[in-house]
């Protein structure tokens, strides 16, 4: 393993957890995701489903957690589901979980293959009063491909028609919400990473350069460190570029005069860090780019105040759109009456800035959580305001990530520059890469 799980005592907590939203007589089901093909015989490397990752760490393909708890037979509160090895798999493929090594990571004591499950639904689902099913109910979901948790969820309601199904996704948000601290300890070592390879990019950077070998500089440093690679795909822009928000194409020279916009992070052990820095490419900002550089400081460090234990993420959203209005008037891109006079529901400063300022981050990058409900200790948040100027090819963005703390925040990224003067520094100071 290129990572330190999570310990057992930790799994079995979040499993706690579960089942105390469960209500009585209910039996819950979790599914692995399915290695997704490419064409041919291709295939994606394969990413867990963040659900049974949470709750057992077991890192493989074709895993079923089963949680019963109130079942009569004390073996039958939890089973894990493993695929089952043999010597052609472990010839092509390598190592895959023995029933005890999945035991010991999990914290599970009943272990079965796969090739068990469909007889242990037949058993176990007639007993129970409920299924709890899970489902993709992110905010922003929008896959247009099966699951196999929805293949499996079809199947099972074809068995047993009659049961009662209830989601497990509420569940879920409420509790991957709230931390536990080996999680948080998890993201530090993710952001360590991702803080090394921004340093790295400082040391690289100078005109000439292009985005993609700034994006490789970045993938060798997570690499080296035992991270698998991306959260998600990074965001390499220079000049115009970095006002196309979801820019990945990370194609083009780096110019001289330019900034450029780099919004990365590595998973570490399945979790995730969320990093967005801008630099001079020449070494130096000008004096506008230090201005709009500034503003963004202003905002983010003022929102980061805000994100304590009591506050509500859309208050959060409408204070944090009221500094942005006031740096974009000193800014001049706003008028003062104009902002007076907006209409609440578009205001103006959207133009420049036309993204939320937080998401939820953990085992995913855009979190589940809870949207909707105080902010409470142990919460991890990105904060990334940005303002993109369209007509003079700027965009600056500054993302860190915090956990919310008893009475504020922890910035995990404290630790990493982000003042102009500071990264300005680091550019000029290192002009070798180790
Ligand atoms: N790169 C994704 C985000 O910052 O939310
Ligand atoms: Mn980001
Ligand atoms: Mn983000």
């Amino acid at each position: 393993m290129r990572y330190t799980p999570l310990s057992a005592a930790t799994y079995r907590e979040h499993r706690a957890r579960f089942r105390s939203g469960m209500e009585k007589g209910g039996l819950a089901l979790f599914h692995s995701n399915d290695i997704m093909p490419t064409s041919a015989d291709g295939t994606m490397p394969f990413k867990q489903a963040t659900d049974i990752m949470y709750l057992t760490g077991i890192d493989q393909e074709e895993s079923v957690l089963l949680l019963f708890p109130d079942t009569m037979d004390p073996k039958d509160r939890e089973i894990l589901f493993v695929r089952e090895t043999n010597e052609h798999i472990a010839i092509w493929e390598g190592h895959k979980f023995s029933k005890e090594e999945a035991t010991e990571l999990s914290g599970i004591a009943n272990v079965q293959w796969t090739s068990a499950y469909e007889a242990t639904l037949k058993r176990l689902v007639p007993q129970c009063e409920s299924l709890y099913l899970n489902s993709n109910e992110h905010l922003r979901q929008g896959n247009e491909v099966e699951t196999r948790t929805e293949r499996m969820n079809k199947s099972v309601r074809a068995q047993f028609p009659l049961h009662n199904v209830k989601r497990s996704a509420p569940i879920l948000h409420r509790i991957r919400s709230v931390k536990t601290a080996e999680e948080v300890a998890q993201m530090r070592k993710a952001v360590a990473i991702t803080g090394k390879a921004f340093e790295r990019v400082c040391s690289f950077l100078k005109p000439g350069v292009m985005e993609y070998a700034v994006e490789a500089e970045i993938t060798h440093e997570f690499l080296r460190n035992g991270s698998r690679g991306h959260a998600y795909t990074p965001i390499i822009a220079s000049g115009y570029s970095a006002c196309v928000l979801h820019y990945i194409d990370n194609d083009k020279p780096c110019k001289d005069g330019d900034v450029i916009l780099m919004d990365f992070g590595c998973e570490y052990g399945g979790y995730a860090s969320d990093l967005t820095r801008c630099l001079p490419v020449s070494g130096k900002f000008t004096k506008r780019q230090r201005e709009v550089y500034n503003a963004v400081l202003n905002v983010k460090n003022e929102a980061t105040k805000l994100l304590r234990p009591g506050t509500m993420l859309a208050e959060y959203h409408k204070e944090v759109g009221k500094l942005m209005e006031s740096e974009l008037i000193g800014l001049g891109l706003l008028d003062k009456t104009d902002v007076k006079n907006q209409n609440p529901d578009a205001p103006l400063y959207k133009k420049y800035f036309m993204h939320g300022t937080s998401h939820f981050i953990g085992l995913d990058v855009h979190d589940v959580g809870l949207w909707n409900e105080p902010i409470r200790e142990g919460m991890c948040f990105t904060v990334e305001p940005g303002i993109y100027i369209r007509e003079e090819s700027l965009g600056i963005r500054l993302e860190n990530d915090i956990v919310v703390t008893k009475d504020g925040q922890d910035d995990l990224f404290k630790d990493i520059p982000v003042e102009a003067e500071a990264v300005e520094e680091l550019m000029n100071s290192k002009k070798l890469v180790a």
